[in-house]
């Protein structure tokens, strides 16, 4: 098996793929994940504020969600935090997300092969799931335009899972970075410190918190990209 691991959003070395892995773990990858898990029928990345609102006139018995600098938008339903991805929140709806680096990277790399969602949450779902093919893109969606720590230990972690695996020099340093501790991973990280200093502290251990969901990205009637449960 060969993974190229993209530690900021840049061009991959091959035009496609068997799978890209989208990492986001503070926090759209571990809330979409979350959303799955917790029974939402379907969770629509949506690269803009204004993008999600014309989805939201789209796309059935849909709600909002997502951040700007971390906090909850204007008259959106729910924010950005694990937690509030509750049954009774998301279950049985559509759910329309906006982040600012995570939902971009989807829409950046859907063209290269099946796009799933990952962070530490259902690492273990994505690697069932993934094991038997051969050459997987994993991007770390990264912070501003700077590489981050918590995606890069996602990616170490997860590839740490496989035996033998050809890999790039991104590939190469996630899996050195990935011996730490998770929890002093994500509380060092820069957007781990920042969502700390805003009281959201508890959303780093909510990431902490294990699913099964496995958030494959796929076409609705209206030729619409959504992140649905593969099983
Ligand atoms: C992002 O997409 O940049 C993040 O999910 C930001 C956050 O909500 O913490």
């Amino acid at each position: 098996m060969r993974s190229e691991v993209l530690l900021l959003p840049s061009k991959p070395r091959l035009d496609s793929y068997d799978l890209v892995i989208i990492i986001d773990t503070l926090r759209a990858t571990t809330v979409i994940s979350r959303a799955i898990h917790e029974g939402a029928m379907a969770v629509y990345p949506a690269i803009s504020i204004p993008r999600a609102r014309i989805l939201k006139k789209i796309v059935p018995n849909a709600i909002l969600a997502g951040e700007r600098k971390a906090f909850k938008i204007k008259g959106f339903d729910l924010g950005n935090s694990p937690s509030e991805f509750t049954k009774e929140s998301v279950g049985g709806k559509n759910v329309i997300i906006t982040t600012t680096n995570g939902t971009k990277a989807v829409e950046r790399y859907k063209g290269y092969g099946p796009v799933v969602a990952m962070a530490l949450s259902n690492l273990r779902a994505i690697y069932d799931y993934s094991k038997n093919l051969n050459n997987l893109l994993i991007v770390c969606a990264g912070s501003h335009g700077e590489v981050s720590l918590e995606d890069t230990y996602t990616a170490g972690r997860f590839l740490n899972l496989f035996d033998m695996v050809g890999l790039n020099d991104g590939g190469i340093l996630a899996r050195e970075i990935a011996m730490g501790d998770s929890i002093k991973v994500l509380k060092t990280s820069r957007h781990g410190r920042y969502l700390s200093e805003i009281g959201m502290y508890l959303d780093i251990e909510e990431s902490l918190v294990e699913n099964d969901a496995v958030p494959i990205l796929k076409t609705d009637v209206n030729n619409i990209n959504f992140f649905g449960g593969a099983r």
